[in-house]
């Protein structure tokens, strides 16, 4: 069986599904590897370290597609822009895998299936932990998490950490982290690291201890949420009292911080609104916002996806893709959970698709022709498929 990876089209992204250390454990696993030439150049991955490995490289695109029996991409399907174009490569019955916006945009997954494509979403992928290994949202989190601190200390007119100099002492830059999930714990991991002054909220009351063991400050604001969180561990949404609640309370933590990072995410809803245009107006002049929700509509009321917005000299970033923006480190870490993947799939060096799998099952989304995951069948109004 041969896995291919066709170099990305999609416009500033330069990650690569497969990097050259995860080359010798597919091969182990009893696959090919086959890349398309260049295919890892702007991530920092030559095609010589892909050859060391053992890798194939094709000259073309088409090459990729016409030889592979299942192929891997960052961006597929509903998560590039320019799907369409792409679709006439693949064969009926061809694997893929991949990033798909499978709920945001159904109907490219509608068009794979009318193609017989065979595909898996990763963003679907079940949070268990027999699946933590395969997590690419997580590890993409991770990335972002960081890259958003690193961008908030670009643009704050003011160094992070205390210093005591000959020309006087520099007090440590407030930074509040709303959100305090995989990429909040990585943001207040990172702005400790910087010397940053750091506190953070959550909803769900079982992440207070993480903040804590992060040397960052609970900010408690003595709302009951003790039921918002659901059996998978994820953050359920507030009700319209408690968000207004917790908006007035938080008012004043936004006010005295210098840089805001949010991450507030509710499975399947928009992001909630936590901050409003007049709690930016009570920020201090040269505050910066990084609101990492902008692509699911924003956590801070003025948020435009991909855009820089300065509001009574507070400037809001709302950067969607900032893994993308690490592209050597995001890619190796997403390669480490597609190759995890793989292997969980392959038995005997051919694919094995069980559909009894949770794994298999929830992140499968076409086969034979049809669209086969409820939650996509729901969106595109399909009704459900006999069990
Ligand atoms: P996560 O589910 O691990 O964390 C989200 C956190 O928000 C949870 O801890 C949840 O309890 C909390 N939350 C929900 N509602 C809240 C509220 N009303 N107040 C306070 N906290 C609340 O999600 P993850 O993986 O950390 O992702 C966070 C966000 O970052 C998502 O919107 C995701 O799409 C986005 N993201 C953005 C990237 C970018 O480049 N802009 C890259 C990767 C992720």
């Amino acid at each position: 069986m041969v896995v291919g990876v066709p170099k990305s089209r999609v416009a500033d992204e330069r990650r690569v599904a497969l990097t050259p250390h995860v080359v010798s454990p597919l091969k182990q696993a009893g696959l090919s590897v086959l890349v398309e030439s260049a295919c890892g150049l702007q991530a920092g991955f030559p095609d010589s370290a892909y050859q060391e490995k053992g890798a194939d490289i094709a000259s073309s695109r088409d090459e990729v597609f016409a030889k592979a029996d299942v192929i891997l991409q960052v961006r597929a399907l509903g998560a590039n822009p320019a799907y369409r174009e792409e679709l006439p490569s693949f064969r009926s019955n061809q694997v893929l895998i991949g990033l798909m916006e499978p709920l945001g945009v159904p109907e490219a997954i509608r068009e794979a299936s009318s193609r017989g494509i065979t595909s898996f979403a990763l963003e679907l992928l079940p949070r268990i932990t027999r699946a933590q290994q395969m997590d690419v949202l997580s590890a993409m989190a991770t990335v972002a998490g960081y890259k958003a601190v690193i961008l908030a200390a670009e643009r704050l007119p003011k160094f992070f950490p205390l210093l005591m100099t000959a020309a006087g002492t520099i007090s440590a830059a407030h930074v509040f982290v709303v959100g305090a999930g995989v990429a909040g714990l990585q943001a207040i991991a990172t702005a400790k690291r910087l010397g940053a002054i750091v506190e953070a909220y959550d909803v769900r009351p079982a992440v207070a201890e993480q903040i804590r063991s992060l040397g960052a400050k609970v900010v408690d604001l003595a709302l009951d949420t003790h039921d918002a969180e659901d059996k998978e561990g994820y953050a359920k949404g507030l009700s319209e009292d408690q968000q207004r609640r917790q908006r007035e309370l938080l008012a004043k933590v936004v006010a005295s911080s210098d840089v805001v990072i949010t991450t507030a995410l509710v499975p399947g809803q928009r992001a909630p609104v936590l901050i409003t245009s007049e709690m930016v107006t009570g920020m201090a002049p040269g505050s910066v916002i990084i609101d990492l929700a902008a692509e699911q509509g924003g956590n801070c009321e003025l948020t435009r996806a991909d855009e820089v917005v300065v509001h009574h000299e507070v400037m809001v970033l709302g950067p969607v893709n900032l893994q993308g923006t690490v592209p050597y480190h995001a890619s190796q870490m997403y390669a480490k959970n597609l190759v995890n993947f793989i292997k969980h799939l392959v038995k005997d060096g051919q694919l094995k698709i069980d559909r009894k799998d949770e794994i298999v099952e929830g992140t499968l989304v076409t086969q034979g022709g049809e669209v086969v995951h409820p939650k996509v069948r729901e969106r595109l109004g399909l009704p459900p498929l006999a069990s």
